[in-house]
């Protein structure tokens, strides 16, 4: 990261949230479930799939959890009841994680529970570095209980993400492979992003050789050769791997990734809580993130 980049990455956090929300808006289906809903129908029409998240992140209180467990699984209900190409992804720190791992634990449970019941399938996003290990533990036991409903997600700028992968490789995988986007310190991830690319073509080999199934999550055009040169090594058919992207992110590439025969999943976020999420998007855009600071040093 060049330090002008560095600069806007550390500025961002105080750009007022009317100014993110006019910049952020593509990344974000709606204030609702219908939102998300319709983005994803719309989508389903081009033949791509949808991941829907509920936003809010942190919680500070259980209480906070009860609701957000509830969106959960009225959104596999909704998926269920109207037929959606579309599966949940779930943040761990929604469900308590960072005050109580027993009760994260119970509210993760209940969600794949559903999942299971309706036939749907849950992803685990993988947060910072303070929700690791513990989503990893989380699970390797959901999917002894679920195995085909519950996934979880590993960041190829994590030191440590292939003894992750080692650790897992005892039981069923099913893993989302993304480069990472919390901060985090140099001796828990890599900075380097040329490294970070190398670690996430190094980890996807080695989950493709342990028969994981991978949710290949990246708009680097690059990693998508790289892919789809490790998919043709393997052998692989067309339903034991897909692509993932961001709304909102290089509607070109994912047209094209769809065109040339591949499944594509788009993950669509929703909801009351878009500044947090919305701030990461800009982090990951420095060009879109310098007009944003732009426009609140204009006023
Ligand atoms: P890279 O950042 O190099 O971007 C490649 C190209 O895409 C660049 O040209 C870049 O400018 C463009 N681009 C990337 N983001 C953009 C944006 N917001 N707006 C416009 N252009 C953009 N992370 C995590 O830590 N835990 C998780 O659970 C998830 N989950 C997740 C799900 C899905 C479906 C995706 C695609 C990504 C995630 N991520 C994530 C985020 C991930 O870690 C990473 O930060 C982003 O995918 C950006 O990395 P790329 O691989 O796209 O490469």
């Amino acid at each position: 990261m060049s330090f002008f980049n560095y600069a806007v990455s550390k500025t961002i956090m105080h750009v007022p949230s009317p100014v993110v929300h006019h910049f952020a808006k593509d990344y974000v289906a709606g204030n609702d479930l219908d939102d998300a809903v319709r983005v994803c129908r719309e989508l389903s029409a081009k033949g791509i799939e949808s991941t829907l998240d509920i936003l809010g992140e942190y919680i500070t209180k259980k209480e906070q959890a009860l609701p957000f467990k509830q969106d959960c699984i009225d959104i596999l209900e909704t998926i269920h009841r109207d037929k959606l190409d579309a599966n949940l992804s779930v943040k761990p720190s929604q469900m308590g994680l960072l005050m109580d791992y027993d009760f994260a634990f119970n509210n993760l449970r209940d969600i794949v529970a559903r999942a299971a019941e309706l036939n749907g399938f849950v992803r685990i996003d993988m947060e910072d570095i303070e929700c690791n290990e513990d989503t990893i533990k989380i699970y390797r036991i959901l999917r002894e209980e679920f195995p085909d409903h519950v996934g979880t997600a590993l960041q190829s700028y994590m030191r440590n993400a292939m003894d992750h992968l080692e650790l897992l490789g005892d039981g069923p995988i099913n893993l989302r492979l993304v480069k990472g986007i919390f901060i985090v310190t140099r001796q828990q991830a890599w900075r380097d992003p040329e490294l970070i690319t190398r670690n996430y073509i190094q980890l996807l080999e080695r989950m493709f050789e342990l028969g994981a199934y991978v949710g290949i999550a990246t708009h680097d055009e690059r990693l998508y050769y790289e892919a789809q040169k490790l998919i043709k090594k393997f052998g692989l058919k067309r339903e034991q791997y897909e692509f993932q992207m961001l709304l909102g992110v290089d509607p070109e590439l994912r047209d094209l990734i769809v065109s040339e025969g591949h499944r594509l999943r788009v993950y669509i976020p929703y909801g009351k809580q878009w500044l947090g999420y919305s701030r990461r998007r800009l982090l990951e855009n420095p060009n879109i993130a310098r007009a944003a600071l732009g426009q609140m040093l204009r006023g």
